[in-house]
């Protein structure tokens, strides 16, 4: 099988790996890769050699973590997925893999088209920036980054009973989110920003801002738009790979005086919805996958499109071009898919 493994900075290579599929586990899945889909925030930020996420590997290493493939062979024991069944997994770009059935998956539903359905648990993770700040049907939400996810922030918000506006870096990307169903879109360095938000609110301020940038300014961009004891949500891992930062991120008249509340946007919003006292559960009620089979019914609802902002498909072995233009910070570039079938 193949795979794509990044050996240091700006070093990525397609390589040949063995994969015994001749006896599986009773719990284990083996599944052919058809597509998968370029993280481009976190997978550029590996590829440039970023500062380190804590708890991710070292190099050499794999990347990605949006994978749509079909099932070819389940263990014995197997009950979430059966042979031929679509699933879309957060595995590694690769060209097919033995998976633990306990391992992060959700069944693709009838009609979904692959390439919405590849971007499930990305905008999953859109969804948690919602979740996880306790938002409320009606409130004016802010996305302060309009890449994947701050995209996928906008496209939910509106199905959520948000009024949203983006704030991007770039009017190509303005446009992506108008697309994607914004209600406005500014510039974060429009030198009016406060006054259009205040009209865009009518007054009522941004109830919560989801920022998906790294860089400081997107930060202070958002503490400064949002509403006294308003809400942000930060799914970006600020400051990694920026310019080191040139203020008091959390000063008194910023932060203090203003009541208010920043949010990590990550693991579980498991707090949310406690043990089930019927069945005794533990489960998270909106663990990664069932927020991903949340996304994917939209998508079968016809709600949800993240394919209509694909903008390159690429064969796997041109994957580090792909990379390559991430590097670059190509602005036209947004949904990037893989394709791993060979002719
Ligand atoms: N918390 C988690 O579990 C988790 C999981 C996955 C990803 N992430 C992180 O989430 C973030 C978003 O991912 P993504 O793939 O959507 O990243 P992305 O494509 O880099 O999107 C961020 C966008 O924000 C733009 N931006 C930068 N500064 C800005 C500013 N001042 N105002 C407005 N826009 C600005 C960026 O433009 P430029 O390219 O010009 O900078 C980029 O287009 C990344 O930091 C990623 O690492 C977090």
């Amino acid at each position: 099988m193949k795979i794509a493994i990044l050996h240091g900075p700006r070093d990525l290579r397609i390589e040949e790996q063995s994969l015994n599929v001749s006896q599986l586990a009773p719990d284990e899945i083996h599944v052919k890769t058809i597509i998968s889909a370029f993280k481009i925030g976190t997978d550029r930020g590996n590829y440039e050699g970023a500062e380190q996420v804590p708890g991710a590997p070292g190099y050499p290493r794999w990347v990605g973590d949006s994978n749509l493939g079909e099932v070819l062979a389940v263990g014995s024991a197997v009950k979430r997925v059966q042979v031929g069944d679509r699933i879309v997994t957060r595995q590694p770009h690769q060209s097919e893999y033995v998976m633990k059935e306990s391992g992060s998956l959700a069944r693709v539903p009838e009609g979904v088209e692959p390439e919405d359905a590849v971007y499930a648990h990305l905008y999953a993770l859109s969804s948690l920036c919602y979740r996880k700040a306790f938002f409320q049907p009606g409130e004016n939400v802010a996305v302060v980054g309009v890449g994947v996810l701050g995209l996928g922030a906008v496209a939910l918000g509106p199905l959520f009973g948000a009024r949203v506006v983006a704030l991007a870096n770039s009017p190509v990307r303005l446009d992506m989110a108008a697309q994607m169903g914004a209600h406005a879109g500014l510039l974060s360095n429009d030198p009016d920003l406060a006054l259009k938000l205040d009209t865009f609110t009518r007054g009522a301020g941004i109830d919560l801002v989801i920022l998906t940038a790294n860089p400081w300014p997107a930060y202070r961009t958002a503490l400064d738009i949002v509403r006294p004891n308003g809400r942000v949500s930060i799914v970006s891992l600020l400051g990694r790979g920026e310019d080191a930062l040139d203020f008091n991120p959390l000063s008194m008249e910023r932060f203090y005086t203003r009541g208010i509340s920043l949010i990590a946007v990550s693991g579980a919003a498991g707090y949310l919805y406690p043990k089930n006292s019927v069945t005794g559960e533990t489960e998270d009620r909106f663990s990664a996958d069932r927020a991903a089979e949340h996304v994917l019914d939209l998508m079968a609802d016809g709600k949800l499109h993240p394919s209509s902002l694909i903008t390159h498909r690429f064969h796997y072995s041109q994957m580090v071009e792909a990379y390559e233009m991430a590097y670059r910070r190509e602005k036209s570039m947004l949904g990037v898919i893989f394709e791993w079938q060979d002719a």
